[in-house]
């Protein structure tokens, strides 16, 4: 019997729809093989933002990221496909987008360290807790 097809939570953040990246960083999952299960346009609120980033909420680098990343519409995708978390988080690359590699959306297309255009869960359990905080229906 094979397991159920592994999803993740991805967030083309508020940088990606400024700068009309959405089709280009969407491209590539799809191109990818990998399948659009839900997707939103919606605006992250102060409350969802310290939810979302629950293990971030102490740090230094929490409030910038909380103001942009509230600072206008978001795009909330679910992907799924065969080990879908490990695949997205390599295709996005390292958070510093100066120092993600080449080919990856971060190191094609970001120069900062929060300003990186996508977030995308990092484990299976992350996955879920993030999947039931933005599609709780799905
Ligand atoms: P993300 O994958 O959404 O997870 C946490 C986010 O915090 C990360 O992407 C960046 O946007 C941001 N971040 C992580 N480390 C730093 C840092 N040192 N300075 C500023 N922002 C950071």
């Amino acid at each position: 019997m094979s397991s159920p097809t592994e999803r993740s939570l991805v967030l083309l953040k508020p940088d990606a729809v400024r700068r009309g990246l959405l089709g280009e960083i969407l491209g590539r999952f799809e191109r990818k093989g990998l399948v659009v299960e839900a997707m939103e346009l919606r605006t992250m609120d102060a409350a969802l933002a310290d939810q979302h980033y629950a293990d971030h909420v102490d740090k230094a680098f929490y409030p910038p990221l909380k103001d942009f990343m509230t600072s206008g519409p978001l795009v909330a995708v679910v992907l799924s496909g065969d080990e879908v978390i490990e695949v997205v988080r390599a295709m996005i690359g390292s958070t510093d987008g100066r120092k993600a590699a080449a080919g990856t959306i971060r190191g094609d297309f970001a120069l900062s360290n929060r300003e990186n255009l996508v977030h995308a869960s990092d484990s299976p359990e992350s996955a879920n807790r993030e999947l039931a905080l933005w599609f709780p229906k799905l």
